[in-house]
């Protein structure tokens, strides 16, 4: 009989894409079926996130839980960017976990299941060239690593320290994966990491010479492919060769994250993030000419130390300027072993003001960019069907779309005419 696998996910796609890795690898040697009910699992993982203290924290309350849930005999583990960066202290605090496996160790989770007290997160293990069997959530997307862990030290960020430096993966293995998914009946691709378009920087074992863009065009040549996206691009390296491509290869989704962190250039230096205020509205604008419906979002952090009203006011001119499309907004959270965490901190009270206050702005933007789909035709690829009997599925500049209809919708690329409009979706009719 299969075993039972209990797997929560928190943090980013790299982590929804480990926990397919991590499934993949336990059923290479054993037989797993997963469950989202606690108490009739085996095995109980935890895929943790420790961008901010919040996650952490919630780690902790949710092991509890675990543990008086699970049956007789049930193992729980702990991986992702938590593991790697509190490693045997998981342990120390939680007894009864029996291993720990960090966010670069992903393919020694079947030894560390049978070995209870490993603890596995050496953040510099080089997995770039090791194959995990297929596995994915999803039967229309397939997500694919391209280079694993940041070479950038934002001042702010813990992910240098959990996912260590940054290393591409192959081309070929990447191609390989690619045509693998499509021949299993992917059409999208969604290609991951830390800091995507610094692709090619540092192979680990050859001095071949690659570009993000180059890439981009290989896969694109690959029969079947019909959608590529990819998260997160960094502004500093958009140069025009990458939006250009970006925004003349039409296999490419026209949604892009552009993470601005803040608006002022004080603001960007003291986080190390290369760019300056300028050169971020510069790119912004540059995409939006060469593509008029992109879907652009980004993401914002307020109140980082030493922030001043006028620092905040530039983070909000780029905001008025850009209307981005979506934002992920952070309060800033101080870090163990980052630079930021030593600087003087920002009360709290005014990370609230302001964090409430950029949320209003963005919701008007919203608002207003939604409303002005309705009437326009947009290409949907139908990937979900919702209990109301609604089929869910996202256009090209990746709105995601509601229409009426039934399965055989499913995995298909249709044109929709858009109907009306809520602030985060958008309901549509089949034309074709
Ligand atoms: N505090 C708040 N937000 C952070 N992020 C990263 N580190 C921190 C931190 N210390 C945000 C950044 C990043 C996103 C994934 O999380 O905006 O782009
Ligand atoms: Fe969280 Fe960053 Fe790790 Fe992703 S890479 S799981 S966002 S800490």
């Amino acid at each position: 009989m299969s075993n039972k696998l209990f797997i929560e996910t928190l943090g980013c796609a790299m982590n929804v894409r480990d926990t397919e890795h991590i499934i993949a690898e336990l059923n290479k040697h054993d037989d797993y079926t997963t469950t989202t009910n606690v108490e009739e699992a085996d095995l109980i993982i935890i895929n943790t996130c420790s961008v901010r203290e919040k996650p952490v924290a919630k780690l902790f309350s949710e092991l509890g839980q675990f543990k008086k849930k699970r049956k007789n005999g049930a193992k729980i583990g702990v991986c992702g960017c938590t593991a790697s960066h509190l490693g045997k202290d998981i342990i120390k605090r939680a007894p009864y976990v029996d291993f720990v496996v960090g966010a670069r160790n992903v393919s020694k989770i079947s030894n560390a299941v049978k070995n209870k007290g490993t603890v596995e997160i050496d953040i510099n293990y080089d997995e770039t060239a090791y194959e995990f069997s297929e596995y994915r959530n999803s039967l229309y997307k397939a997500s694919i690593n391209i280079s694993l862990g940041c070479d950038k030290q934002c001042s702010f960020c813990i992910v240098p320290a959990t996912r260590g430096d940054e290393i591409s993966i192959p081309a070929d293995i990447i191609l390989n994966e690619v045509k693998k998914s499509v021949d299993t009946g992917a059409k999208e691709i969604f290609l991951l990491g830390q800091n995507v378009n610094n692709y090619g920087k540092r192979f680990s074992a050859s001095e071949e010479k690659y570009t993000f863009t180059k890439l981009l065009q290989e896969i694109s040549k690959v029969e079947g492919v019909e959608r590529i996206r990819f998260t997160s691009p960094h502004p500093l390296h958009m140069d025009d060769e990458f939006i250009e491509e970006f925004a003349t290869n039409p296999k490419i989704c026209k949604s892009i994250h552009v993470p601005l962190q803040s608006g002022s250039t004080q603001i960007l230096k003291d986080m190390k993030r290369g760019y300056t205020k300028e050169w971020f509205l510069n790119r912004c604008e540059r995409i939006k000419s060469k593509v008029p419906d992109v879907r652009i979002s980004t993401d914002i952090i307020v109140a980082f130390p030493g922030e001043s009203d006028e620092d905040f006011a530039d983070t909000m001119d780029v905001v008025e300027k850009v209307k981005f499309d979506q934002i992920f907004n952070f309060k800033y959270s101080p870090r163990p072993n980052t630079s930021a965490a030593t600087m003087e901190q920002i009360p709290d009270e005014i990370g609230t003001k302001r964090l409430s206050h950029l949320i209003e702005v963005h919701k008007e933007h919203q608002n207003e960019h939604m409303a002005s789909n309705v009437g326009k035709t947009m290409k949907v690829f139908f990937e979900d069907l919702k209990p109301n009997g609604e089929i869910m599925g996202f256009s090209d500049n990746y709105i995601q779309v509601f229409v009426q209809g039934s399965e055989e919708l499913l995995g298909q690329i249709l044109e929709v005419k858009i109907i009306s409009a809520s602030r985060t979706s958008l309901k549509g009719k089949i034309l074709s």
